[in-house]
């Protein structure tokens, strides 16, 4: 990958790390195991692309620092319960996550179902401060935002189809929204929140969005082709698991040749819905590539 986009990514990560940190004290009450979860759950790693996402759409738009990368952390922790909950034993069954043990194995289950709905409200606390943003009506809208990205319509509702969906009902527009509430919601809200925050014009709203569309699908779809083709060492969690659970996947419905040329399509589409940016888009470009070559 291009030397700026790495760099800029891990730069991204540490600053997570860091900020995660401050949100997420051990704590000494009687109810620090769960504290202690939900910060192994948050800081345990993570390629940390949707504060990537945050964080660049909002610099499009000269948004201080100080905001953007409080609602990255936000979208990060709500990121991180969605993966505590996706690996518990009633939903993929999961004992590795970022190469560390999942947040059941390491607690509890109870501990795990527990870190995952603190996490969650925790994401909307932040958005809700005014450290965030002073302007309410910016608050309120992020707010909205990203209730309706994790809610029933969205990541969740996505989750839920993930679960329910029998593979013989599939057919590719089944699928496309499938992973469209499952990933892409969250990816969306990624750059949308930027728009937001630089108070976008409506065409620049809608490039960014049409870049998270094709850039959240392209996405889950390389997470279904690196469950077939990656390793469990790189990924830091169990791979070849979609095949047995009978998940409904672009993999499982055109096979990976196919699949990945659908993402590649995609990324390439969603790049060229950043024409309008120029030059300054240049690490979203360069995300959209990153997002089908990575192998982890
Ligand atoms: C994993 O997301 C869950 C999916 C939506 C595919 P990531 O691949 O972004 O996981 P981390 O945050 O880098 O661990
Ligand atoms: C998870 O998709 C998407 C979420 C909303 C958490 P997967 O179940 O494919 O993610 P991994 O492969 O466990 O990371
Ligand atoms: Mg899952
Ligand atoms: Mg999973
Ligand atoms: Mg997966």
């Amino acid at each position: 990958m291009n030397d700026d986009f790495s760099t800029a990514l891990r730069q991204t990560a540490e600053l997570m790390d860091r900020e995660l940190s401050e949100f997420l004290p051990e704590s000494d009450n009687p109810e620090k195991q769960l504290h202690s979860a939900m910060r192994y759950a948050a800081l345990s790693g993570g390629k940390r692309l949707r504060a990537f996402l945050v964080i660049q759409s909002a610099d499009l738009f000269n948004v201080s620092r100080d905001y953007s990368v409080r609602v990255a952390a936000a979208l990060e922790i709500m990121h991180t319960y969605s993966l505590v909950h996706d690996d518990l034993p009633c939903m993929d069954d999961d004992d590795l996550r970022r190469g560390v043990p999942t947040v059941h194995k390491k607690f509890d289950e109870t501990i795990a179902v527990l870190a995952g709905d603190a996490l969650q409200a925790m994401a909307f606390e932040i958005l809700a401060d005014p450290l965030t943003h002073p302007s309410g009506d910016v608050r309120a809208s992020l707010v909205r935002k990203l209730a309706m990205a994790a809610g029933g319509h969205g990541m969740v509702g996505g989750q839920t189809m993930d679960i329910y969906t029998e593979q013989d009902d599939l057919s590719v527009a089944t699928i496309t929204r499938l992973q469209q509430m499952k990933t892409g919601a969250l990816i969306t809200f990624a750059c949308e929140a930027g728009a937001i925050l630089g108070h976008a014009d409506p065409a620049k709203r809608t490039a960014l969005r049409a870049y998270a569309h094709d850039l959240g699908l392209a996405f889950q779809i390389t997470d279904d082709i690196l469950d077939v083709e990656g390793t469990s060492e790189e990924m830091g969690k169990a791979t070849r698991k979609d095949v047995d659970a009978g998940k409904a996947t672009f993999v499982s419905l055109l096979g990976l040749e196919k699949a990945k040329i659908h993402a590649d399509m995609l990324s390439e589409q969603a790049i060229s819905h950043l024409d309008v940016f120029n030059s300054k888009a240049d690490l979203l470009r360069d995300a959209a590539e990153f997002t089908v070559k990575r192998n982890k």
